[in-house]
């Protein structure tokens, strides 16, 4: 991770394969389950009353989850906990793909099982669409899918691998993107299967 290769582009996503070493990989996972300790992975009930398939909890200030008033940013977990602090291993990626001189704000943890998926959306409940969302894969691969800035339209996929990282900003950062579905037991690194995305946002 010391130099940064050049990223494969599509649609104005930036698009790191291969990104982190398995070191990486793993030493980001056992921080993972550290946060996951104190605030446990749940799962969402969307405002529209049904649950979405990925489980969640997050890191930093703020944390993002979605319930029956909304989609939105709050400063603590559903059982009242304040989130954990983003770990290092984390922030670093941050620092050498995001800009320097602001820092994220958010650290989603999503956790796809074999049948989660992610429909087509926007990330917009950021308050400046400036700073880009920096998203991180671990362990089964995904077949992510990109459109337009608004609904409709062609769309182009793409599998992330466990290491990948992808980089949404400028033309990027509010194009509808989603995660068809996992192709469960695709990696070793999480020992019951499954996926895990981070993504870092600046929230304010
Ligand atoms: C997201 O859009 O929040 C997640 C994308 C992914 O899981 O790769
Ligand atoms: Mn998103």
């Amino acid at each position: 991770m010391n130099d940064l290769p050049r990223p494969l582009t599509l649609r104005d996503f930036k698009i790191y394969k291969g990104y982190l070493s398995a070191d990486e990989q793993h030493a980001i996972l056992t921080d993972v389950r550290t946060i996951v300790r104190d605030v446990p992975l749940f799962q969402p009930q969307t405002p529209y009353g049904k649950p979405m398939s990925v489980q969640m909890t997050s890191a930093g200030k703020y944390g993002w989850y979605a319930d029956r008033s909304g989609y939105s940013y709050r400063k603590a977990h559903p059982n009242g906990s304040n989130w954990p602090d983003i770990p290092d291993s984390i922030l670093k990626i941050w620092q050498t793909v995001g800009p320097k001189h602001r820092q994220p704000e958010c650290c989603l943890i999503n956790y796809y099982s074999e049948n989660a998926k992610m429909g087509l959306h926007q990330d917009r409940d950021e308050a400046d669409f400036q700073w880009p969302v920096v998203s991180i894969s671990l362990g089964d691969d995904a077949l992510f899918r990109i459109g337009n800035q608004s609904r409709g339209g062609s769309t182009e996929s793409i599998w992330l691998k466990s290491g990948d990282v992808v980089v949404m900003e400028g033309d990027a950062r509010l194009t509808y993107h989603g995660v068809d579905r996992i192709r469960f037991g695709s990696s070793q690194l999480l020992h019951n299967g499954g996926r895990i995305n981070l993504t870092l946002r600046v929230v304010e």
